[in-house]
């Protein structure tokens, strides 16, 4: 038996059993090795350790009611992990290998699958990066795509209760014609500081806004950002910020629920005309905000005034929990049993 604290599991790294390992070299990907070793024997002139050639994705597993364990929208995070691959000039990994990769690492761990009701999952983190020698500036001639598994709790502590975050326009995120859509490394090392920064200011995360104007909302450092405008959701159209595959989930379902879906620019000053606010991802779920405070100009915009989640944030996320853990019906084909 496992000595977890399923319940009052952080967002943080739990050694599990396996991972799972596989290269790319002279032309083509080789066969999945699997792997005990928590640690990767890496060239010293590997590209992924000078030029930032490196790409991760963040899935989950779910134990469901039924006892299956379920993984959300794995075909998603393949192809973003293409999409990342092809900006930044690695080989990319074919969805199958994903697939083969992913269901591998979830059943050599299964054990780690957090318990039903628990409110923890199992996080599954692929990555890949150029692992072959260069000195000058140029894409590796070897990859290495991996994948580890560990158990989580919610991204911020909080879980569910609403947060506060803080606007910031003295860092910049990414690019308009950078690598802002592609889930590369060198787009959080870029926000370490603003991040760290407003965690030691008291708030959950920064807010960065677009890089060229600073006058719209881009999104937090590790999730996109959403808004309730009476039956409307609303969610930046940004050239800059990461496809968020939970923020495509809950358009999906607020169009299912009657809403209307608005992808549009969204300016500082719109925060004022909000009802609710959140940050969606697959690490923060549906995180809601209670405040915003503009760092520049000390404005505070306010939600939840009650000290609770809004109620259509509320009922996004239920939902979406509901489908994550097989208690509501699959209609959008969403999940995928790991037998
Ligand atoms: N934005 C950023 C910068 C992220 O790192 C993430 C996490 O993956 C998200 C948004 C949310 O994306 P997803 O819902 O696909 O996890
Ligand atoms: C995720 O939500 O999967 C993320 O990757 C966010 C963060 C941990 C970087």
């Amino acid at each position: 038996m496992l000595n977890i604290d399923w319940k009052n599991l952080p967002f943080g790294y739990v050694k599990t059993d396996y991972n799972v390992r596989c290269y790319w070299r002279n032309g083509q990907w080789g066969e999945l090795e699997v792997s005990s070793s928590e640690t990767v024997n890496i060239h010293i002139a590997a590209t992924c350790l000078h030029y930032g050639q490196e790409a991760f994705e963040g899935l989950k597993a779910f134990r469901c009611k039924d006892g299956k364990v379920r993984v959300f929208r794995w075909e998603e995070n393949a192809k973003r992990l293409r999409n990342s691959a092809d900006g930044i000039l690695m080989k990319s990994v074919p969805d199958k290998l994903f697939k083969e990769a992913m269901e591998l690492a979830v059943k050599l761990n299964m054990h780690y699958v957090p318990p039903q009701d628990t409110g923890s999952s199992l996080y599954i983190r692929p990555l890949l990066i150029g692992s072959g020698p260069k000195v000058g500036v140029q894409p590796a001639d070897e990859y290495l795509f991996m994948i580890f598994v560990t158990p989580v709790g919610p991204y911020f502590k909080e879980g569910f209760k609403p947060v506060n975050v803080q606007i910031i326009r003295d860092y910049d995120r990414a690019a308009p014609l950078g690598t802002g859509h592609i889930k590369v490394g060198g787009n959080y090392a870029a926000s370490l500081i603003a991040g760290e920064r407003a965690h030691h200011e008291g708030y959950s995360t920064a807010i960065f806004l677009d890089a060229h104007e600073k006058k719209f909302i881009d999104e937090a450092g590790p999730a996109n950002f959403f808004a309730i405008k009476g039956n409307s959701y609303i969610t930046p159209q940004s050239k800059s910020i990461l496809p968020s595959i939970t923020n495509m989930s809950l358009r999906t379902l607020a169009e299912d629920m009657g809403m209307k879906v608005e992808l549009k620019s969204i300016t500082v000053e719109d925060l004022a005309g909000f009802d609710e606010v959140g940050a969606c991802g697959t690490a923060a779920v549906i995180s809601p905000i209670k405040k915003i405070q503009d760092r520049d100009t000390g404005k505070v915009y306010e939600y939840c005034k009650d000290g609770n989640a809004g109620p259509v944030s509320t009922k996004l996320y239920n939902r979406l929990r509901a489908i994550q853990s097989g208690e509501e019906p699959d209609k959008f084909g969403w999940t995928h049993v790991i037998e």
